[in-house]
């Protein structure tokens, strides 16, 4: 796979491990780097000194290339108090009710400070600087340039993928309908931008052509595989983004009930799911899911995820996978559990098989 953006780079191979927030920790990361792909820690929901540190354990293990992803939001939220005393009424309900000893409490801050994320983000200078949820402002993207951060805005359809190259970032990732996490949704109400990777790439390649941006478009929703990468090639990407395929890597720190489930999903369990943090987020339909309480379906994120963080832990600890946040593509039941490093090597072995197959 020649690419002008894997040579940008300084990649062996144009495939990055998705920044996933909670589930990408250094040693995912720094094996993906070092097998030859670009990692990316997930640092949405790192306060900046775990930035700086999570950094400085990427380096350690090797000193590839890496990426740091975060999600764009404003540094303050109002809240509903009386919507959130609510939902903390029903969800230490639910919680007494499925036996997990814990309870709700209100934090210090929703979320960390984007602001401060991203001084940390510059100061930890990874190769690549990764965004959902939002476009950065020309400050921003200055302060990365004087850097050479290279910068890749999340897009999910269209419109918004030509504000990111307006915006001034060097690639653009698509993220189709099938993508696992988060949507990374920021123009639209996200049911209007359930677009099919099949039809968002290229669509999103003949527009950024069209207007002249030499912007390169990445893939992401569904690949799993060789085969996948190859078709998301054709279809004019530059490089493929793979997240729940990395999920049950050992080196993955998604809980062990959720990695034990992801081989056995079945594609019609996977659903749209606003209940855990407030946001479109793609992830299997399990019983929190089904039991979901109503005053929880008002909240925005980051309210309902700081609100839902004790009932997640407490999950994952108690091997209930039922009750966790289990993100995951369309296409979960495709997961090869296997290290990181094998994982790589296997994908680009199918990726080569697969377009010698397709040689006229
Ligand atoms: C568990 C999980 C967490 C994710 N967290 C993030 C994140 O923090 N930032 C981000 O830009 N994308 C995040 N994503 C979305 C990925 O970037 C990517 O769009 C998606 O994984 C691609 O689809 P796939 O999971 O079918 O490979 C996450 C995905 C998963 C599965």
């Amino acid at each position: 796979m020649s690419s002008p953006f894997a040579s940008r780079l300084g990649l062996e191979h144009p495939l990055i491990q998705a920044p996933m927030s909670g589930s990408s920790p250094p040693a995912l990361v720094a094996a993906v780097s070092n097998a030859g792909g670009l990692g990316s820690l997930g640092a949405g929901y790192l306060e900046p000194q775990a930035i700086l540190e999570q950094a400085a354990q990427v380096r350690a293990l090797g000193d590839r290339p890496y990426a740091i992803g975060l999600f764009v939001l404003p540094d303050e939220f109002d809240a509903d108090m009386s919507a959130v005393a609510k939902a903390r009424e029903q969800l230490d309900a639910l919680m007494a009710r499925e036996g997990l000893d814990v309870r709700t409490s209100l934090p210090t801050r929703w979320a960390p400070r984007f602001s401060e994320q991203f001084a940390a983000l510059c100061e930890a200078r990874p190769a690549v600087a990764s965004f959902a949820f939002g476009l950065i402002n020309p400050a921003q993207l200055r302060e990365l340039q004087q850097r050479d951060i290279y910068v890749i805005g999340t897009a999910t359809t269209v419109t918004e993928a030509r504000a990111w190259a307006a915006a001034g970032a060097d690639a653009v990732c698509v993220q189709g309908a099938e993508a696992g996490g988060h949507r990374g949704t920021f123009l639209h109400e996200a049911e209007d931008a359930m677009i099919g990777l099949f039809a968002l790439l290229p669509l999103t390649v003949r527009a950024l052509a069209e207007s002249s941006s030499e912007v390169p478009v990445i893939a992401a929703g569904g690949i799993m595989d060789g085969r996948g990468m190859l078709a998301a090639e054709v279809l004019g990407a530059a490089a493929s983004q793979l997240g729940t395929a990395f999920l049950t890597c050992p080196e993955c720190s998604a809980a062990e009930t959720w990695k034990r489930d992801l081989p056995h999903v079945e594609a019609d369990q996977v659903t749209t799911i606003r209940g855990f943090s407030g946001r479109a987020a793609r992830g299997l339909r399990n019983r929190f899911v089904e039991a979901m309480p109503e005053a929880l379906e008002g909240l925005p994120y980051p309210v309902l995820n700081a609100l839902t963080a004790p009932l997640r832990r407490a999950a994952a600890a108690a091997g209930r996978g039922d009750l966790l946040s289990e993100w995951c593509g369309q296409a979960a039941g495709l997961v090869r559990p296997q290290p990181a490093a094998e994982l790589v090597a296997r994908l680009m072995h199918e990726y080569r098989l697969a377009r010698r197959l397709q040689a006229p």
